[in-house]
């Protein structure tokens, strides 16, 4: 079920101290001489030069992602794009990465927009959506001429042709249906269904009337639809019931309005691994059922196959990356459980406090012992709910050790805050045995930066 890593009650059954965790590493992983590598570096050596907490990403593993997202959606159907969803993990680096890689960058606020242009993405390469875009946000966007603007309401709609009308250009929007759908995955993740701050129900005629709207709107170029069902999402019929719909609505509007529907956006939420008995689907399995499903739904109401897009996020990212943290105090309470307090915590990974999320973890530096203890590994932070990993199977654990949390490279470095004035770890990429700091750590001097006195 795709909701276990993050809703599940902590398992009881014992776990297999042996287990492989190649499957949730980077896919350069591997163990030399005791210690963990990714993109041939040490991870020890790594944690000891640069500090910890420390996020690392295997670059390697994050391009390759991005091609098998193009490989196996075109494979099905030429005119499709990539679009990364920039919030599961943003910094220039990651746009340049994304651009090389010839896919797009899908920006959530001005802030994400300001980050893909300053890296040199071209607006052209960049799309731009989220529920409630401020004034400010909007004309950003329609300054820089970026693709798409996703339109979430007819505010918005109104908003955009007015800057677009005053800056006498044509801006290119997509419209956000919520197809009524709800995949099987964390109530906090769930953005299909009827009840849902984002975009146009199909209920009541609301998403015609918006299709109808932007098509009259001046400035506005309607270039199609979007919908975005959830995250971490398991079940590929999600997708294929969401499609139904979409292409169903598709169908509706071709004979009510005289807009074309150029474009059809899936949105992301394609899960991935976490745990051990995680079970997602393959990019493989994700583009044919997508891709396939778009082309039989339009046969099947005799529409031409519009550009398709798809917005993955965490599936480019998650498993590319890694925590590793110093092990401070080792605290035994006999007969209850040993909490493993590290040098990070809810700061720079809030998953399992927001939504229950499950990590497997390992010792960097005795990478090729048995996982004989069942430990709790805690943040340092002022919370009891600090913790990185409840009752989880590690190598014997000791003031010192590097410990590596795996699969941290969607959602954390994103989601980090500064709480307890913590300052935010450095993020590095490795790749063919060099590692590069791509955001530095914070100083306490960054913590002061925006004090006016
Ligand atoms: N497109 C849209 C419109 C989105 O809202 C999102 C994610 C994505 C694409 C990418 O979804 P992904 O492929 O990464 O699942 N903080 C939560 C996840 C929130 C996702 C929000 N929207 C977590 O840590 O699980």
């Amino acid at each position: 079920m795709a909701t276990d890593n993050l809703s599940e009650p902590v398992p009881s059954e014992p776990v297999d101290p042996h287990a492989d965790l190649s499957s949730v590493l980077p896919m350069t992983a591997e163990t030399r001489d005791g210690h963990l590598w990714v993109g041939g570096v040490d991870m020890v050596e790594l944690a000891r030069e640069a500090g910890t907490a420390l996020y690392v990403m295997d670059e390697e593993q994050i391009r390759h992602q991005l091609r098998e997202f193009r490989k196996w959606t075109t494979f099905h159907w030429k005119d499709v794009e990539t679009v990364y969803a920039a919030k599961a993990f943003m910094c220039k680096a990651i746009c340049r990465v994304v651009h090389e890689e010839g896919c797009m960058v899908l920006c959530a606020s001005g802030g994400e927009l300001a980050i893909a242009l300053a890296a040199g993405v071209p607006a052209s390469r960049v799309q731009v959506h989220g529920n409630n875009k401020t004034p400010a946000e909007i004309r950003e966007a329609v300054l820089a001429r970026v693709d798409r603007i996703v339109a979430d309401s007819l505010l918005e709609l109104e908003r955009i042709s007015a800057v677009a009308v005053e800056l006498g250009v044509e801006q290119p929007v997509l419209l956000r249906v919520t197809p009524g759908i709800r995949p099987d995955t964390h109530g906090y993740i769930q953005t299909g269904q009827e009840d849902s701050k984002f975009g146009f129900g199909l209920n009541h005629g609301l998403a015609l009337a918006g299709v109808k709207r932007a098509c009259e709107l001046p400035g506005i170029d309607f270039a199609g639809l979007h919908m975005h069902i959830g995250s971490q999402i398991f079940a590929l019929q999600s997708y294929s019931k969401a499609i139904e719909v979409m292409v169903e609505f598709m169908a509706e509007v071709q004979r009510e309005t005289s807009c074309p529907v150029r474009d059809l956006d899936v949105g992301g939420g394609i899960g991935i691994k976490y745990g051990l008995a995680d079970e997602p689907s393959t990019i493989e399995q994700f583009g044919k059922v997508v891709v396939d499903g778009i082309k039989e739904e339009c046969e099947r109401h005799g529409l031409t196959v519009p550009r398709i897009l798809i917005e993955p996020g965490r599936a480019v990212v998650a498993n590319a990356g890694i925590t590793l943290y110093t092990v401070g105090v080792v605290k035994d309470i006999p007969g209850i459980r040993t909490y493993v307090a590290v040098d990070g915590g809810m700061t720079d990974n809030i998953r399992p406090a927001l939504y229950g999320a499950r990590y497997e973890c390992l010792v960097a530096n005795k990478a090729d012992q048995p996982r004989t203890e069942v430990v709790t590994i805690a943040g340092k932070h002022c919370e009891t709910g600090d913790l990185i990993a409840r009752d989880t199977p590690v190598q014997p654990p000791e003031t010192g050790d590097i410990i590596a949390v795996c699969a941290t490279g969607a959602y954390c470095h994103s989601m980090a805050s500064n709480y307890n004035k913590q300052v935010r770890p450095a993020v590095v990429f490795v790749r063919d045995g060099e590692a590069r700091v791509v955001v530095r750590r914070e100083t306490y001097d960054d913590l002061m930066r925006c004090d006016t006195e």
